[in-house]
């Protein structure tokens, strides 16, 4: 698999890589469908494996794919030495719900609990999942700056920020990644130069929910555009879009997900898939509606 720079002092990584959300959330899979999920991609060249404590069901089932992904590598017997794993904290699910808690002393007692849920000594990647408006930027970068010197984690990544917010980062600690929502039907990453300053000082963008999510990946298949270059190409409309959205910066790293080993599996192959020109501007100028 064609690999890509993760970030300041980090390895390169495959170009794609696999996010375990789906695999924990509402409507999840079993838990050997989601290892055998893992599985398949770590086969197939997946180095890099994105979790967070919060894909789990609600606050009692918190850390349930950090959980998740210690089986899989535990019973993986691919070689373990080049993979990174990383998690996120900064966010919690009160009876389900979806709330931010970016204080110093959440994200020091959620890290403690990544690293028991995970089994490790230490973290590879940490990302603040959001920055909390209730909480000054600096105090929640400045919990994270704090666990890598306590050596409990290794790299300091963001996600849902700002440039401005990437640069306040930057005065405090190395920021390695930035993990941002992109995909042709939310490109705020695009318009706002976020991936343009992140490839600018070396920062990996990891692309979240690159087709689009759960309900709008569901529109790719009969788009009218992507349906008939995909046949062309002899692909399917979903690696289409991450082709796209790798296409977008030599940084991007887009984080597939997927319930089967069918689809997880697919998401992989577009790391041999290469877009036209003409193609690119065909999507460039394609409209994709969010409306139901
Ligand atoms: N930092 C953040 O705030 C944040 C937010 C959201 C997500 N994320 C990360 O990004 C990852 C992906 O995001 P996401 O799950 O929201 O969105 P997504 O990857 O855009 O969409 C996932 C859904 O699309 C379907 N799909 C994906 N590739 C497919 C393929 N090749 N063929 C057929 N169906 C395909 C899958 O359906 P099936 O499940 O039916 O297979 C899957 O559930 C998450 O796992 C998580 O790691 C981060």
């Amino acid at each position: 698999m064609e690999t890509r720079s993760l970030g300041p002092g980090a390895p390169d990584e495959g170009a794609v890589t696999i996010g375990g959300m789906p695999l924990s959330i509402r409507d999840r899979p079993d838990e050997a469908t989601g290892i055998a999920v893992l599985h398949a991609v770590l086969d197939a060249g997946v180095t890099l494996l994105d979790t967070a404590d919060v894909y789990c069901l609600d606050h009692k089932d918190i850390g349930h794919n950090e959980r998740l992904f210690a089986k899989a590598l535990k019973t993986w017997s691919g070689d373990r030495h080049n993979l990174v794993v990383a998690t996120k904290g900064g966010m919690v699910r009160p009876e389900g719900g979806w709330e931010h808690d970016g204080r110093p002393a959440h994200l020091t007692q959620a890290c403690d609990k990544s690293l028991r849920a995970l089994g490790v000594d230490r973290i590879d990647l940490y990302q603040l999942h959001t920055p909390d408006p209730s909480v000054p930027f600096a105090d929640s970068v400045g919990a994270l700056a704090e666990l890598q010197k306590q050596e409990k984690i290794r790299w300091i990544g963001l996600s849902n920020v700002s440039v401005a917010q990437i640069e306040e980062a930057r005065a405090l600690v190395t920021v390695v990644s930035v993990q941002n929502r992109l995909s042709p039907f939310f490109r705020e990453a695009i318009e706002t130069g976020v991936i343009a300053h992140c490839a600018e000082h070396g920062i990996g963008f990891l692309a979240y929910s690159p087709v689009g999510g759960g309900r709008l990946n569901k529109k790719l298949p009969t788009h009218p555009v992507l349906a008939p270059m995909a046949e062309r190409l002899g692909a399917s409309p979903h690696a289409v879009v991450l082709a796209w959205v790798m296409a977008q910066g030599p940084n991007v790293i887009p984080i597939a997900a997927g319930r089967s080993v069918k689809s997880a599996l697919d998401s992989t192959t577009v790391a041999s898939l290469k877009l036209t020109a003409d193609d690119l501007s065909s999507i460039d100028e394609a409209g994709f509606s969010i409306a139901r």
